[in-house]
C-alpha cells in the first residue's frame, strides 16, 4: 500500500476540480429529462468540460469510449451512452472523473427523470445515506474499516444490498490510487485514516441482489436480477479536525442526513 498524502495546497488544487463537477451535477438536474439520450447527456458534459478548461479523465481510460459513464436503471456501473431516450420513471446515475492542472476528482449523482415511483425514491434515499454515513465515518483517528461498516449497515438497516465488487480509491495525481476503500468492513479495523488523505466513499447500492455481471462491450455492469442501482460518490479530504466533501462544498451534509438536495 502507497497512500501519497496531500499538503493544504494540493488538496485545494483537487477541491478547484471538485467544485466543477458539483456545479456539473447542478446543470444537470435541468438536463436530464424524459426523452433526451445518454449520448447528448455526455455530449453535454463534453462541452461544459471545455468551457471549465478540465479534461475527462474517463474519455480513454484503459479504452473507456466517452466523457461521462451513464448508468439507468438496472445498470450498476460504467453504462456507455448511446442512442435510447430515458423515460419518465427511470433513474439515471452519472458518474464524473475530470483532470485539472495536473489533479483528479471524481463524483457520481444519481437523478430521477421526471418524479421518481415510490421505490426510485426510496433507493436514492438509501444510496444516499449510506454514502454519507461513509463520510461520517472518515474521521481522522477512525479506520477504514468504520468507513466500509457504516456504509454497509446503513444499506442493511433499509433492506439494500451493497454491491461488492466497487470500492472507493485514494485519488489526487493519478485516477485511482491507494487505498481501496471498501463498502464493507468491521469496525477498528483496517487503514487508519490520517490527515492529507484524499479519497473516494462511493457505494453503489441495489433493491434486489448484489449479483452483476458485465455485458459483452466489456464495460456496462448490471444487476443479474435486473433490479434498480443508484450511486453518490463523493471525494473526501481528511485534516486532523474535520473531513471536507470536497465534491459537496455547497451543501453541509449534516442538514441532508434524509436525501440529496436534489435528484
Ligand atoms: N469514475 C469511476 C470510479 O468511480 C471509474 C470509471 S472508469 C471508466 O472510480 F473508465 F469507466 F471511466
Ligand atoms: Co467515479
Ligand atoms: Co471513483
Amino acid at each position: 500500500m502507497n497512500i501519497r498524502l496531500k499538503t493544504a495546497l494540493e488538496v485545494h488544487r483537487i477541491r478547484r476540480s471538485s467544485r466543477i463537477i458539483e456545479t456539473l451535477f447542478q446543470e444537470l438536474r435541468g438536463v436530464i429529462k424524459p426523452g433526451i439520450t445518454s449520448k447528448k447527456i455526455d455530449a453535454f458534459c463534453e462541452q461544459f468540460f471545455q468551457y471549465h478548461r478540465v479534461t475527462s479523465a474517463q474519455k480513454g481510460y484503459r479504452g473507456y469510449p466517452a466523457s461521462v459513464c451513464v448508468s439507468p436503471n438496472h445498470i450498476a456501473a460504467h453504462g456507455i451512452p448511446n442512442e435510447v431516450p430515458l423515460e419518465r420513471g427511470d433513474i439515471f446515475t452519472v458518474d464524473v472523473t475530470i483532470y485539472l492542472d495536473g489533479w483528479h476528482s471524481d463524483a457520481a449523482w444519481t437523478y430521477s427523470v421526471g418524479p421518481p415511483n415510490p421505490q426510485a425514491l426510496y433507493l436514492i434515499k438509501c444510496a444516499w445515506k449510506a454514502s454519507l454515513a461513509g463520510v461520517m465515518a472518515a474521521k481522522a483517528g477512525n479506520r477504514l474499516g468504520d468507513v466500509g461498516s457504516a456504509i454497509h449497515r446503513t444499506a442493511v438497516r433499509f433492506g439494500c444490498s451493497v454491491l461488492e465488487d466497487f470500492a472507493g480509491h485514494g485519488i489526487g495525481e493519478s485516477f485511482h490510487e491507494d487505498p481501496i476503500v471498501a463498502n464493507t468492513g468491521t469496525k477498528g479495523v483496517g487503514q487508519p485514516i490520517v490527515p492529507g488523505m484524499v479519497f473516494t466513499i462511493e457505494p453503489i447500492l441495489c433493491l434486489g441482489d448484489s449479483k452483476v455481471k458485465t455485458l459483452e462491450d466489456g464495460w456496462t455492469v448490471v444487476t443479474c436480477d435486473g433490479s434498480l442501482t443508484a450511486q453518490y460518490e463523493h471525494t473526501v479530504a481528511v485534516f486532523g479536525d474535520r473531513t471536507e466533501v470536497l465534491t459537496l462544498s455547497s451543501i453541509k451534509p449534516e442538514e441532508y442526513l434524509d436525501g440529496p438536495p436534489f435528484f
